[in-house]
């Protein structure tokens, strides 16, 4: 529950339309959820140099980064996670206000939480993208050795070994990253947005 009081919101003298027009690009949130070494971070990393290099201003929000800063009070339990989703949802609302694309690539596991995220922006500005794998292909790849030590025992609450992982039922987009490359899926999700008139 919201604990602020005696607060009034002011009405920005810049509005979202205003830089929208002057970015000449809509703005929104393109949210990729997958399992640790599914490749979001590649992907969103890919997507950001290709919409640089199409002038439009973007920028990526990526679950180890923040983890570093904005949300290094947070852990891994089913509330942190929930948290650290919610504090997204809001920091991407900013942005997309700010007339900005947003990537963001973190796993957030559940259903509940992403559909919050989605509520926090509304349907037009929140486009979920599945970036999917295989669970024994991500533990192959192990990029940060994190299944390794999550088998071990040595970390615990990871997600896809003691920990879930809620497939998107009815995502805006899924890419595939065990069946197609890197440079593939960012081709599918920029012809996707190209087909939504979104850049
Ligand atoms: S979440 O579930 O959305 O709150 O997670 P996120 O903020 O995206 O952070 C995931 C990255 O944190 C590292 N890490 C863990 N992931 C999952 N479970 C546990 N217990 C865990 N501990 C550390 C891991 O490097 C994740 O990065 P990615 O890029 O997904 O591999």
């Amino acid at each position: 529950m919201s604990q602020a009081q005696n607060i009034t919101w002011h009405q920005s003298a810049v509005t979202k339309e205003d830089r929208r027009k002057q970015n000449a690009h809509q703005s929104f949130v393109i949210w990729l959820t997958g399992l640790s070494g599914s490749g979001k971070s590649t992907l969103a990393n890919e997507l950001a140099k290709e919409l640089y290099q199409r002038q439009v201003r973007n920028y990526v929000l990526d679950g180890d980064n923040i983890r570093h800063g904005l949300n290094k009070d947070l852990g891994f339990s089913d509330e942190d996670r929930k948290e650290n989703i919610r504090r997204i949802g809001e920091v991407s609302k900013l942005f997309v206000d700010s007339g900005t694309v947003v990537l963001t690539a973190f796993i957030s596991p559940f259903i509940e939480d992403r559909e919050s995220a989605r509520q926090i922006l509304g349907e037009g500005e929140f486009h979920e993208i599945y970036v999917k794998c295989p669970l024994e292909e991500c533990e192959n790849r192990d990029p940060k050795g994190l299944y390794k030590k999550a088998r071990k025992g040595e970390i615990r609450e990871f997600t896809g070994i003691d920990s879930p992982y809620e497939e998107p039922a009815s995502p805006e987009f899924v890419v595939d990253t065990h069946v197609s490359s890197i440079e593939e899926c960012k081709a599918q999700v920029i012809a996707y947005l190209e087909s939504k008139q979104l850049i």
